[in-house]
């Protein structure tokens, strides 16, 4: 009896040494269920993380871009990706972030498909000491300690710039310019600033006249289906059409075309994102203009968690520089682009 019992301490004796020796080895990997705060970070910029981000969808060129940057640049710099496709569907991106929560993750990157809405389980990350990193689009919430930083274009520019082309391209147009617009999805940060910056601009030119403008959810499809609405009701008063996104305009430069007229030409064709079908349509003289938004900031995101959880202050709001490309430069630069 005794002999047995003196065994039995020996075996436990062994068994807890070796689940302390197993404790110790995980201990340089295992950040994931180290929660930093969201605020001040912690030091483990050289451990292996685990990121959840939860995307948009896939919607566009754009988007399909970003994603794969995004991927791109966990996977180079070593770290675990959780991904998840919201389908443009903001009940998907909720019960996403929560599943990131409940794993532990050491950060999450969140592109939001719209602006409001996400008080609740972004504070839910707060409790939990999982840090929110906002990618190219923000949210309209007060309460800003709800997330480390914002990376993404400035949509707002984005618009001035769609306009500002357009004032000098119609500047010697006498009368009225009649503007369709395809706006991107409804209550997304791209849709109203884009909206915005181009109306403050046009603002100060009144034969600019926005005739009819809709959603086009910035699909291609979408795109199509609502321009032939427009040109069924209105086809021979549209000079200019304004699509939130590349996508949307080439939609409707399919529809024009059906509908028998010539899109850059017959109707101004001004889409943003500057995605590759972008450059083929202006490059067969089908589209004007497209405003950039660049969507490969992956290694800009993984090197802002980087710094944020080894403890440095980094900055609120960080922007992606971006330009603007016409007709005339489409078929030089379209081998160069990247996406
Ligand atoms: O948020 C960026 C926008 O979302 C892109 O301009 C658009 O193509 C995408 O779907």
């Amino acid at each position: 009896m005794r002999k047995l019992f003196k065994g039995k301490v020996l075996l436990f004796m062994m068994m807890s040494l070796m689940l302390l020796l197993a404790a110790c080895s995980s201990s340089g990997t295992g950040g994931n269920t180290d929660n930093s705060d969201t605020s001040s970070g912690d030091s483990k910029s050289s451990d292996k993380l685990v990121i959840g981000f939860s995307q948009v969808g896939a919607e566009s060129e754009w988007r399909t871009a970003n994603t794969k940057s995004m991927q791109d640049a966990i996977k180079a710099a070593g770290h675990e990706l959780k991904f998840s496709d919201a389908q443009q569907k903001q009940e998907n991106q909720i019960k996403a972030i929560r599943s990131f929560i409940a794993q532990k993750v050491d950060a999450i990157v969140f592109s939001p498909v719209v602006e409001t809405g996400f008080e609740t389980v972004l504070q839910e990350a707060k409790d939990a000491g999982i840090p929110v990193f906002l990618s190219d689009r923000a949210v309209d919430i007060e309460d800003d300690s709800l997330w480390v930083t914002f990376l993404g274009s400035d949509f707002v520019e984005e618009g001035r710039k769609a306009a500002n082309w357009l004032v000098e391209e119609t500047a010697d147009v006498e009368g009225d310019v009649n503007i369709v617009e395809l706006q991107g999805t409804v209550g997304s940060a791209p849709a109203i600033d884009r909206k915005e910056g181009f109306e403050e601009v046009i603002a100060d030119h009144p034969n600019l006249k926005i005739t009819k403008s809709q959603t086009g959810d910035f699909t291609r499809a979408k795109g199509k289906e609502v321009m032939e609405a427009f040109l069924k009701s209105d086809g021979d008063n549209i000079d200019v059409l304004y699509a939130h996104n590349d996508d949307m305009a080439i939609g409707a430069i399919q529809a024009i075309e059906e509908y028998g007229l010539k899109p850059g030409e017959d109707i101004k064709i001004i889409g943003v994102d500057a995605v590759k079908g972008a450059f083929e349509a202006m490059a067969a003289g089908k589209m004007n203009v497209t405003v950039e938004c660049n969507p490969l900031f992956g290694p800009q995101m993984v090197d802002l968690i980087e710094a944020h959880l080894a403890g440095e202050t980094i900055e609120k709001r960080v922007a992606v520089e971006e330009s603007m490309y016409t007709m005339d430069q489409a078929e030089e630069l379209l081998p160069t682009r990247e996406y």
